[in-house]
């Protein structure tokens, strides 16, 4: 049932982007783009690590609508080798977490490219009345701090882990509700962590777990109350807000309530689809739509870090789930004849592949192309990015930041 439904939205968007590429193929800026690939492909395959280049991935013209898994497979690991140098201008955001730790890697070779690097490593939890306690303090690696610091020479990279509230039962938050000792004791404890180990801030992820059960004003009150004190020291606070979904979380009216108070919005833009409703991961008309919805005011929208994903998702009949980087070219490098379409309307690529036990796959993962419309759409709307996270991506997609 769900696979006919699958096979469905994959034929309407395949006969939706063949219209489109059959439009297109006629202008000569595509010419040049084709001429191009026949000679990347003319390159011997290799599986080395390429790591630093003279080139670019413009330079290469590989930032096309225009893929092949070959391609992708041999480029991938190349980079432009000015690592200092960025493209994008707004505030740039990437979490890195312990358990895809390639992203240790990444943050401390484009350091500068990120104003902001957060590593997913603590919760805050409520140990009893006033009592609060920040653990996963063991994942702090110091020297990989001070690295990604000194790597992000001109942007001075801050580093700003997340903090998630984590196994906090409802009479926890009723608690910090209603009382405001229970609310100093909580942004006390966070400012003591913060410092001791000399992080820049902290990325809060608290509003998607309770949004929906609490009145909204309380949930305004309790993050001024909290981000109040990270002003005082001057530590920056960001806090994680979902997107525009069924029930709409996070509002315009939020937004202004909280707009002086923090210092940016890590907005949540991606999960659009799952696997009981396969699709493209992050459609780019709502991505567009969730932004402006919370704010028309370009000045203010420079506090909105537009999320993009840098992993994908490889759905079957069955369900399927997400897939990072590796997993990807692993796909690519066994299939390397299968073909990409591109859907305009969404600016997503995606195939179809058959694996060795005869199961249908649909595969929808970033590409350099569907990157860079999301990054100009970042700029045209003025609004900043974050990435979830770096170590999912391919290293080559750094050339565009
Ligand atoms: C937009 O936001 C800025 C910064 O808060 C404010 O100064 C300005 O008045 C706002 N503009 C409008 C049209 O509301």
């Amino acid at each position: 049932m769900i696979f006919s439904k699958t096979r469905l939205i994959f034929i309407l968007i395949c006969a939706l982007a063949y219209e489109i590429s059959a439009s297109q193929t006629l202008s000569p800026k595509n010419k040049g783009t084709k001429k191009k690939s026949a000679e990347k492909t003319d390159k011997k395959p290799s599986k080395e690590r390429l790591g630093p280049q003279k080139y670019s991935v413009f330079d290469k013209n590989f930032v096309s609508q225009e893929v092949t898994a070959k391609d992708i497979v041999n480029n991938h690991r190349a980079f432009f080798t000015e690592t200092d140098e960025y493209n994008f201008d707004g505030l740039v955001l990437g979490y890195v977490t312990p358990w895809n730790n390639h992203g240790y890697d990444i943050g401390k070779i484009f350091g500068n490219k990120f104003t902001h690097i957060s590593p997913v490593w603590l919760q805050v939890r409520r140990k009893g009345p006033k009592k609060y306690e920040v653990t996963g303090t063991h994942d702090i690696d110091k020297q990989w701090v001070v690295d990604v610091r000194n790597a992000g020479r001109e942007r001075k990279t801050k580093i700003v882990p997340r903090v998630l509230f984590d196994g906090w039962t409802g009479k926890d938050y009723t608690e910090l509700f209603n009382n405001p000792k229970e609310r100093l004791s909580l942004s006390k404890t966070l400012i003591e962590s913060c410092k001791k180990h000399k992080f820049d801030g902290f990325v809060i992820e608290v509003w998607s777990q309770i949004a929906g059960a609490v009145n909204p004003d309380s949930l305004v009150e309790l993050i001024r109350d909290i981000s109040d004190l990270f002003t005082v020291e001057g530590l920056d606070f960001i806090l994680v807000v979902p997107p525009k979904r069924n029930a709409d979380l996070f509002t315009s009216k939020q937004f202004d309530a909280l707009y002086d108070y923090v210092t940016a919005f890590s907005l949540m833009t991606y999960d659009f689809a799952d696997p009981t409703r396969p699709g493209p991961n992050a459609p780019i008309n709502w991505i567009e739509d969730t932004i402006s919805a919370i704010s028309l005011n370009e000045t203010r929208r420079k506090k909105i870090l537009m999320g993009l994903n840098f992993y994908g998702n490889d759905y079957t009949a069955n369900g399927g789930g997400p897939i990072v980087g590796h997993e990807y070219i692993k796909i690519l490098e066994q299939f390397p004849e299968l073909s990409f379409t591109y859907v305009d309307k969404v600016a997503e690529h995606l195939f179809e592949y058959k694996d060795k036990d005869g199961i249908n796959h649909l595969v929808f993962y970033p590409t350099l192309y569907s990157i860079l419309q999301r990054l100009e759409l970042a700029h045209k709307l003025k609004v900043g990015v974050s990435i979830w996270e770096i170590g999912q991506g391919l290293d080559y997609f750094y050339d565009l930041l």
